[in-house]
């Protein structure tokens, strides 16, 4: 499938490359200094956010109310039970096989490290999730999770979230999943051994993924239907791609943008794709530092980008990647990515065919690339790109700044208001805050594609809330589904009527 595709394109870029080529051969490299040149003032003003969470009195804040200490041999659902919007749960070091699900705003998981011990949540291989929060501003840190089969921390529609700290080993598809969040921040956690992605910002705005250690991961940390997101300061290795950015058709928000990953190091992500087959991040090619697919406004600037087998930075347009459809409302482009000046080296020396058809379409035979553009871009640019090879970047602009020192992080000054969630809505936030997670309504993600399940529930919502409520096996080429058992029944009839009804 990705054959076709991006051979496709090359005959397509074939047929203007040439041209392209001899006109850049007679030009000297435009140099740009990227010390004190002008900076980045495009991208996301907060004024008006800024104003929508004036009202933030009903916020409750973690950490203002009392604390309640778990025990080794405790259950840590008991204490979340007691605990009211604003307390803090300490859990002492220790083993705990359970699922934790928080539904009170306000509420500090925090992990106690005793000389290097932490308080470890094991899933024993057959438990779903360790920590699974819709309240707002929670906050979960300093914890050991591992051997989960779905998630380790999933935020579902939760705002202001904190998720800092904590060590996360082998949890299935998902490590840190903040899904439908405003606000919030991923910083300083070590993650690895993760099918899917190690990170993965869903459907979100306003975030900050800092000073993590992704690794031995499928995906290191991934953007995608998100907008104002900084990813930076990051350690991205050995994952079979290390950062990306882009929009998965079929979901019901629409767009990627607005997107800065600096200061990263993006390094020998060369792992063997290990993701279930057919799902979106199964078509990354091992060896891909960076992916941009159908993202705009997405700046790469000050990262060490080396090692990486097919490519330092690949950037495609839906109709050129492998396991996507396409979906009429979003823009399947990759328009305005900006970039600045990053270190590539020793990148593209093992690519993907793909990619050394298009190199021989501007007559590079030897040289490994450093970034790959596929498909339809407009408005992108770049600076010194005499520094790097590249591929079907020689007709972009150059940018008229040099870095993105203006701006501290995309973060609001006030926590938001939790969304404002009406009765009758349930059924959707719940639909986006969970099974968007794994479900798009018409290509494979996780698990099949809504309109397949339309047809098989058209006019028997029940049938489908009992099956969400202990799904049982039904396909060999799909993982099992999670039970969602935790969601009361009138949630789950809510959440299966709107599936039912949706159509994008
Ligand atoms: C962690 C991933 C994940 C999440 C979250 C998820 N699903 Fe699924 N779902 C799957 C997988 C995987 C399958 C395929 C299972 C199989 O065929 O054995 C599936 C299958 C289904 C089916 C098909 C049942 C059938 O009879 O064929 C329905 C209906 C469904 N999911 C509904 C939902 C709803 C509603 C939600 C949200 C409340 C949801 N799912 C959340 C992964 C997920």
């Amino acid at each position: 499938m990705m054959k076709t595709k991006i051979l496709a394109a090359v005959l397509i870029v074939g047929a203007f490359a040439g041209g392209a080529y001899y006109g850049a051969q007679n030009r000297a490299p435009v140099f740009t200094s990227s010390a004190g040149g002008a900076t980045y003032s495009g991208g996301y003003d907060q004024t008006a956010d800024t104003a929508m969470s004036d009202n933030t009195s009903g916020v409750v804040l973690a950490g203002s109310g009392k604390t309640w200490v778990v025990e080794d041999g405790d259950v840590i659902m008991d204490a979340v039970k007691q605990a009211a919007p604003g307390d803090t749960i300490q859990i002492m070091p220790g083993t705990y096989h359970e699922t934790v699900y928080i539904d009170k705003d306000g509420i500090r998981i925090s992990g106690v490290i005793e000389e290097g011990k932490r308080a470890t949540l094991h899933g024993e291989g057959r438990l779903n999730d360790a920590i699974l929060y819709s309240g707002n501003n929670v906050v979960v840190e300093n914890l050991l999770i591992t051997k989960y089969k779905g998630n380790a921390i999933m935020g579902q529609a939760g705002n202001n979230f904190e998720i800092r700290n904590n060590v996360i080993v082998d949890t299935g598809v998902y490590g840190v999943f903040p899904q439908l969040g405003k606000n919030g921040v991923v910083e300083h956690n070590v993650i690895s051994g993760i099918e899917d992605a190690a990170i993965y910002v869903g459907m979100s705005d306003n975030i900050h993924v800092a000073h993590n250690e992704v690794f031995d991961s499928v995906a290191g940390i991934e953007i995608e239907n998100s907008r104002h997101a900084i990813v930076e300061n990051n350690y991205v290795h050995n994952n079979t791609g290390g950062l990306l950015a882009f929009i998965t058709p079929g979901l019901p928000i629409k767009t990627t943008y607005d997107v800065i990953f600096r200061n990263n190091f993006v390094v020998n992500n060369n792992t063997p794709n290990f993701a279930a087959p057919g799902s979106t991040v199964a078509g990354i090619p091992a060896g891909t530092g960076i992916l941009v697919m159908a993202a705009d406004q997405v700046i790469v600037e000050g990262n060490i980008i080396t090692g990486n087998k097919t490519a330092g930075i690949i950037i495609t347009d839906h109709n050129n990647a492998p396991n996507t459809t396409i979906d009429p409302e979003s823009d399947p482009a990759s328009d305005e990515v900006m970039i600045l000046d990053n270190l590539m080296m020793n990148n593209g020396f093992d690519t993907i065919d793909e990619v050394k058809a298009l190199m021989l379409t501007e007559f590079k035979t030897r040289d490994n690339a450093d970034i790959v553009r596929v498909g339809v871009s407009r408005g992108s640019c770049i600076i010194n790109r005499h520094r790097y090879v590249h591929v079907g970047v020689s007709d972009w602009d150059e940018c008229d700044f040099t870095n993105t020192d203006a701006i501290d992080d995309y973060l609001l000054d006030e926590p938001v208001p939790p969304r404002d969630i009406d009765q009758s809505e349930q059924g959707k936030v719940t639909y986006l805050g969970i099974c968007t997670g794994c479900h798009t309504y018409t290509g494979r993600m996780i698990g099949p594609p809504v309109e397949i399940i339309q047809a098989l529930y058209m006019d028997d919502p029940q049938g489908l809330a009992d099956y969400i409520a202990n799904p049982v096996k039904k396909r060999d080429d799909y993982p099992e589904m999670p039970p969602q058992d935790y969601l009361s029944p009138e949630i789950r009839l809510a959440v299966a009527e709107y599936m039912l009804k949706v159509n994008n």
